[in-house]
């Protein structure tokens, strides 16, 4: 991820909607397009109401690229998986503020564990709940929809957040995550963000190259 730093602009595509039965094929495909890395989310049907997949589906991505691996963990009990999943390959581990465990403690383990260090704030967490932590960080992920579900509707309340926070912390990396499109994407990056975290908006059209190459003409 410290790769990506350099960069202006980085769209990482969500593989939630993707196709688990060709992953390969898929990861070919987003290659292919120029992808410069890959987002992951991780749901454990606790802390947010879906399930996806864990540690073997991060590992199986690693032993098909090389690209950086961003891993969203949108768990109850982060830290007892965080040497886990950067076993298995993630470059960034990124938590969620709302959970009940010590945050700052989690942050600290991840960092132990060698991975970037990344937190998530869902619509309704106000960036200033956070500052204290916000040291610990190399990222933050302001998310525009509640996490859970991909193809839900870019909330706007992001785009003020991340203003605020590319004000007071501009040391941190920026990730916008949920609703992300050709509509919404250069609002993102004018608030601040630089990297884009994209699922429908690539999952949903039949030509990779062509969508990317679509959301990156949208970015200045
Ligand atoms: C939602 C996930 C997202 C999701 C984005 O909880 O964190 O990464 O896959 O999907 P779209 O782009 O469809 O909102
Ligand atoms: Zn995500």
């Amino acid at each position: 991820m410290q790769s990506l730093r350099r960069e202006k602009h980085v769209i990482l595509p969500s593989l939630l909607q993707c196709d688990f039965g060709n992953l390969q094929r898929e990861i070919e495909q987003l290659e292919a397009a120029g992808v410069r890395g890959l987002h992951l989310d991780v749901m454990d049907g606790h802390f947010v109401p879906n399930l996806s997949y864990g540690m073997p589906i991060v590992a199986g991505v690693r032993k098909l690229t090389s690209l950086p691996i961003d891993v969203h963990l949108m768990l109850s009990e982060p830290s007892k998986y965080v040497r886990q999943f950067a076993e298995a390959g993630a470059d960034n581990l990124t938590i969620h503020a709302e959970v009940s465990e010590d945050v700052g403690a989690t942050l600290e383990l991840i960092r132990s564990a060698g991975t970037g260090v990344g937190l998530a704030i869902n619509p309704d967490t106000a960036l200033s709940s956070i500052e204290q932590i916000l040291p610990l960080c190399d990222l933050l992920l302001i998310m525009s929809v509640n996490a859970g579900f991909g193809g839900q509707a870019f909330n706007p309340v992001a785009l003020d957040k991340l203003k605020a926070a590319q004000r007071g912390f501009p040391e941190l990396l920026l990730e916008v995550d949920g609703g992300v499109n050709l509509t919404t994407i250069a609002k993102c990056q004018q608030a601040g963000a630089s990297l884009f975290v994209v699922g429908s908006a690539i999952f949903g059209q039949s030509n990779y190259r062509t969508a990317l190459e679509q959301l990156n003409a949208a970015l200045s």
